[in-house]
């Protein structure tokens, strides 16, 4: 059995939510690899957090994992695209977690979140903008927060030095350099060969 598989399979938990996930996986809605869920459900645990932040909720897949982490999470998660909001408050609401999740309707590039401390920010949302979101965001983080960054291999891109098309490697190009900019931070960080690449910064 090929490694990866093997680790995989160790790695995905029973699914919770299998209705979500199996549209998902129908319409082609990109959700986070199980291997790469498992894992930030886990640093969830460790870390004790209770108010987290995401970017880029789709249909409210990871959003609904996260709450169901640990007890007393929260999670406010941002969305650009109205009809994936819509269907996210609808997978929210069917599953009865209107009140630990709260979806907000906007482009993540310009919202205000006034006010609001999270222990946890999850960026996935365009993977071209990871370093503006990290910047706009650690304002609203707790001094001891946890951030995650998920799909920092672009599928497979950001090892190809080869690509033909100019809007891939510019995309290429901009998580490389996010990542190196992470790497040569002031931060502590680890870069986790799991599902499409997690980053993990604290
Ligand atoms: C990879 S999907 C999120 C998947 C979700 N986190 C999950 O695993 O279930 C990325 C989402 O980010 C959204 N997005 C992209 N740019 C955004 C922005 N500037 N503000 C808010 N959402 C954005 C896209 O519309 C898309 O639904």
């Amino acid at each position: 059995m090929e490694l990866i598989k093997y680790v995989r399979d160790l790695n995905t938990m029973e699914e919770l939510f299998p209705a979500i996930h199996r549209y998902a996986l129908e319409n082609r809605v990109p959700v986070i690899d199980s291997d790469a869920l498992n894992v930030v459900k886990q640093y969830i645990q460790i870390k004790g957090a209770k108010n987290i932040l995401e970017i880029g909720t789709a249909i409210g897949y990871s959003a609904l994992h996260f709450a169901s982490a640990a007890d007393g999470v929260h999670v406010t998660t941002i969305e650009k695209d109205e009809a994936s909001h819509n269907l996210a408050k609808d997978n929210i609401n069917a599953a009865g977690f209107s009140n630990k999740i709260t979806a907000i309707l906007a482009d993540a590039k310009e919202v205000d979140l006034k006010d609001g401390r999270f222990d946890f920010l999850f960026i996935d949302a365009s993977k071209g903008n990871n370093q503006l979101f990290f910047d706009k965001y650690k304002e609203y983080l707790t001094d001891d927060a946890l951030i995650i960054v998920d799909n920092i291999f672009v599928r497979g891109l950001i090892t190809d030095d080869n690509v033909e098309n100019r809007n891939k490697r510019k995309l290429r190009d901009k998580v490389r350099n996010f990542n190196q900019a992470m790497k040569d931070s002031e931060y502590s960080t680890s870069f986790l060969n799991v599902g499409d690449g997690l980053l993990v910064i604290y």
